[in-house]
């Protein structure tokens, strides 16, 4: 049988609002990170938030929006930037007691797409 996703070991779609909920407000509150986020509208980050954490967790995200690297062209996020977002990411999950294990595995999801968002 298929190892359980993330996404369902966590709780689904409530437990992961809540977590996004946290993880956005830890992001926005962030200064090294806060700034790529301005003038950014509500419904563009909330799209951003559910797509940033279901492809994480892999969860059924139906997305067929743009591909990473178009969705970042022009932000030109930095590495460290970047580090902070997994930063903030790892301490949140923490928050919601996730385990060292899964956490490991979420944090290599997010190394693996590092190149399709920073520098470009
Ligand atoms: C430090 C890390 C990141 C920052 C600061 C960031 C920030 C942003 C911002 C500001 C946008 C909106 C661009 C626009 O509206 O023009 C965006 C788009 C997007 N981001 Fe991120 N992002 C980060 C990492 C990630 C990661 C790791 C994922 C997925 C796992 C992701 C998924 C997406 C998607 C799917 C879009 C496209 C949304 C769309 O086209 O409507 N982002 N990101």
């Amino acid at each position: 049988m298929a190892e359980t996703s993330l996404y369902y070991k966590l709780g689904g779609q409530k437990a992961i609002k809540a977590v996004v909920e946290e993880f956005y407000r830890r992001m926005l509150e962030d200064e090294l990170v806060n700034e790529l986020f301005k003038g950014i509208d509500m419904n563009r980050l909330k799209a951003h938030q559910t797509a940033f954490l279901s492809y994480a967790l892999g969860g059924p995200v139906e997305y067929d929006g743009r591909t990473l690297r178009e969705g970042h062209k022009g932000l030109n996020i930095t590495s460290e930037q970047y580090e902070r977002m997994i930063r903030i990411m790892n301490d949140t999950l923490k928050t919601f007691n996730v385990s060292t294990d899964d956490r490991i595995k979420i944090e290599s999801f997010l190394r693996s797409v590092k190149p399709f968002v920073v520098g470009h």
